[in-house]
């Protein structure tokens, strides 16, 4: 049998290779609830407009909630033959009020239709993301807080660079997903437009109301071109490069965790919510989450890539190829709300092992720059010497096997003979955060006084 939706110049069914290629309800059938809720905008908006009879439409719309009904309780069925989302609900329409139902694809077609379900969709999910992303920067705010003057080790390099706090650095990514949800806001802000009216590709010869269904589905209005309504995912493209750019912030905080959880770093500890065990070892504990939100960023990013090549080449406007923009799409969303709620839950779980943060914030000669800092302020050295000066302190230590504060102030002064006892005092790693006030430093103030101002933004 051929389609029953557009077989009228078929004589026999696809060939099965044929349907298996071309069916997308498997996977669009997620758009069920958006493809519903479009149809019954266009049916209003055909009844407004008298292009169909009210009784017709008022049928169309309440067949179309009982099916949102049947799927929600799992009792509709989906068919492969009927390809995808929009045949099937119409399809069941159809069995369920009649030739009416064929009344419904008046002025539209399935290219706006799907290009109108899939911003729906997407908006949503931007909504939902930004939401989620401010959960996470909460629950870095609290941590900050509690911890804005844990002294912990910052590095460069992965190497000792300059004592910072566990505050400070939480805040850090605070800002990051602060410009995250700033790129989902954007993105949010560009792709509110209707392809609702643009029909096949070309617009429509039927006094149609595009103004009425945008601002029903809460777009901020049509989008102007039918051309471009058809045949861009670009809205994907940015929400895709959006998360990309998230899941690279929580990729690194992620590979973080997983090396500060080790037993040979030990700064924080994982709650048994947020690791799992070994099947052989038993004393393992295992950092599972960050390291599988470090992984979905391939996922993500994978997706980004892959709809790119999909639509580098297509020449205007629909084709099929848009069909496979979905299914990258979906598994990438999901992978980032996945990611960022497991980042969230064990932010909230993570306790900083303060001695040991503390005891490592000193290791490598980490106040060498307070040192170098003091001889500047103190004998009004010229930097590069005092640099120098202090790299040869340093070496003292470092061939003593000690740290900087264990020198004897005649060895400082064998080298820098104006050296007074008052160094000592620049020489701890307490001293050293809070001398950082500088606009944006790590003092525990300045990580005070930034956990305020993000409260007061979140509202
Ligand atoms: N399932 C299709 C998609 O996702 C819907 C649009 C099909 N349009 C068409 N003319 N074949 O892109």
């Amino acid at each position: 049998m051929s389609n029953k939706m557009w077989g009228g110049r078929f004589q026999s069914a696809p060939d099965q290779v044929m349907e298996a290629i071309n069916a997308s309800i498997d996977f669009d059938k997620r758009l069920y609830a958006q493809d519903i809720t479009a149809s019954q905008a266009h049916a209003r908006m055909l009844a407004a407009t008298g292009i169909l009879p009210p009784d017709d439409v008022d049928r169309i719309v309440e067949g179309l909630q009982a099916i949102r009904g049947e799927i929600e309780a799992g009792t509709f069925t989906f068919s492969t033959a009927l390809e995808d989302i929009h045949m099937n609900v119409e399809s069941r329409l159809t069995e369920m009020i009649g030739p009416a139902a064929g009344r419904l694809h008046t002025a539209r077609s399935r290219n706006d239709q799907v290009a109108t379900d899939f911003r729906l969709y997407v908006r949503d999910t931007l909504d939902r993301m930004d939401e989620a992303l401010k959960g996470l920067q909460l629950a870095l705010l609290d941590k900050a807080e509690a911890h804005a003057d844990a002294v912990m080790p910052g590095f460069t390099h992965l190497q000792s660079a300059q004592p910072v706090t566990f505050g400070h650095h939480l805040m850090a990514y605070v800002e990051m997903i602060g410009r995250d949800r700033g790129r989902v806001q954007d993105a949010r802000k560009r792709m509110n437009e209707s392809p609702l009216g643009a029909a096949a590709l070309a617009g429509t010869s039927f006094p149609i109301d595009r103004r009425m269904t945008a601002e029903a589905l809460g777009f901020d209005g049509p989008m102007a071109n039918s051309l471009d309504a058809v045949s861009d995912r670009d809205f994907v493209l940015e929400t895709l490069s959006a998360f990309s750019i998230l899941a690279v912030h929580l990729s690194r905080f992620a590979e973080e965790i997983v090396i500060w959880s080790s037993a040979q770093f030990r700064f924080v500890k994982l709650s048994d919510a947020w690791t799992t065990g070994s099947s052989i070892m038993p004393q393992k504990r295992n950092p599972d989450a960050a390291e599988l939100i470090r992984a979905k960023t391939g996922r993500i990013m994978g997706a980004l890539t892959s709809l790119t090549i999909v639509l580098k080449g297509l020449p205007l406007a629909y084709s099929k190829d848009m069909q496979e923009d979905k299914e990258p799409a979906f598994d990438a969303i999901d992978a980032a709300e996945l990611a960022v709620a497991a980042m969230t839950g064990m932010v909230k779980d993570m306790e900083p092992v303060r001695e040991r943060l503390a005891a490592a914030a000193g290791a490598g000669f980490s106040t060498a720059t307070d040192l170098a800092d003091w001889l500047v302020r103190e004998l009004k050295m010229p930097f590069r010497e005092a640099h120098h000066v202090t790299g040869r302190i340093v070496g003292l230590a470092d061939g003593k096997g000690c740290e900087l504060a264990e020198l004897s102030l005649q060895e400082m002064q064998g080298i820098e003979p104006r050296i007074t006892e008052a160094v000592f005092g620049v020489l701890s790693v307490e001293n050293s955060v809070k001398s950082r006030t500088s606009e944006g430093g790590t003092s525990p103030e300045n990580v005070r006084a930034a956990v305020r101002a993000w409260r007061e933004r979140l509202g």
